[in-house]
């Protein structure tokens, strides 16, 4: 049975590849898609990402994102891939671009062109401050990762797919994705960390919506069409820190503020992004694929844990 809020079971059960199953992203689209009774089909680069994956539900197949030459041209028959893995690696750049080099005419042979879903990110439309960047907004990418502008332009161009682009904004779980650290220093009684100021605005996403998101832009999308998945345009990130020091019974725990630079000589460059004050709109992929975000109110999910 599929649970309430989701879209109805598509009328045809389609077969997908998942790369990237087990990651933050990747894990509510599998169970997202299985609960949609699609057959899900996930790469895993060791054994301990294919137990995942079987507990998931989904079906391991043994692959790197680094190595495609030795699985790609052994792929089944797919009605459609889903790519959100990334090795956040100094050279995530050139391991994505010769995963699609190897990836994208792999599927030349295959009987019916398959629906390839990429991911790129908020961090593509920069700082936009009080403005709301949409589909049509020239990307202004974080240095670290412009290197998805061209990939993803390859993916949606490519003859051999068609190509379908989704934009996650900041992901969350009450106590995961970009709220695990904020959730680590609550639960451990620190002051929360906020890079850059309080004021910053995230644009938003909990995991389970940007699953739906994905699951409906596989079904009903066009192809070469391009959907931010943003919840919330912009919530402040002190608002944040502030509803998890609420949450542990300590309201006056000041957050610590630390330097842009700090967190990238920390965790590397691409952690700049969390400087980024943005505002995204979700309001295409509402309207043209009917995605309807339940979890809009992020304050009252992290105090209501507590
Ligand atoms: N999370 C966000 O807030 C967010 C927002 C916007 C855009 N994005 C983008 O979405 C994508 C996924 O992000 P995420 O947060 O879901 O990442 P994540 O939680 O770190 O997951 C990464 C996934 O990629 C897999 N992977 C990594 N290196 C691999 C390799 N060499 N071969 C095969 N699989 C590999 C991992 O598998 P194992 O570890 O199991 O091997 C894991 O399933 C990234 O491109 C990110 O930039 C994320």
């Amino acid at each position: 049975m599929i649970a309430a809020g989701r879209a109805s079971a598509p009328e045809r059960s389609l077969r997908i590849l998942i790369l990237g199953g087990t990651g933050s992203i990747g894990a509510a689209v599998v169970g997202e898609l299985l609960a949609r009774e699609h057959v899900v089909i996930g790469l895993a680069r060791s054994e301990r990402s294919a137990a995942g994956l079987r507990e998931l539900g989904a079906m391991p197949i043994a692959g790197d994102i680094a190595a495609p030459q030795s699985w790609a041209a052994k792929l089944p028959e797919l009605d459609g891939i889903i790519h959100v893995a990334c090795d956040f690696d100094a050279d995530m750049g050139g391991i994505d671009r010769h995963l699609l080099d190897i990836l994208l005419p792999a599927f030349a042979n295959q009987a019916k062109r398959p629906r390839f879903i990429y991911t790129g990110g908020c961090w593509l439309f920069g700082a936009t401050g009080d403005a709301v960047a949409t589909e049509e907004t020239a990307f202004d990418p974080l240095p670290a990762f412009a290197w998805m502008v061209p990939n993803l332009r390859r993916v949606l161009a490519a003859r051999a797919v068609d190509g379908i682009v989704i934009h996650p904004a900041m992901v969350y779980t009450p106590d995961g994705g970009v709220f695990r650290r904020f959730a680590r220093d609550a639960a451990e009684g620190r002051v929360s960390r906020v890079v850059a100021s309080e004021h910053v605005r995230w644009p938003l996403v909990h995991a389970d919506d940007l699953a739906s998101l994905y699951a409906l832009a596989l079904e009903r999308a066009a192809p070469q069409s391009s959907y931010i998945g943003a919840a919330i345009e912009g919530f402040a990130v002190g608002r944040i820190a502030r509803a998890f020091a609420r949450r542990v019974g300590a309201p006056d725990l000041e957050p610590r503020i630390v330097s842009v630079d700090e967190i990238a000589a920390e965790l590397g460059e691409w952690a700049r992004g969390y400087a980024l004050d943005q505002r995204l709109s979700g309001t295409r992929a509402r309207q043209e694929l009917g995605w309807q975000p339940r979890h809009v109110d992020p304050e009252r999910e992290i105090v209501g844990l507590g």
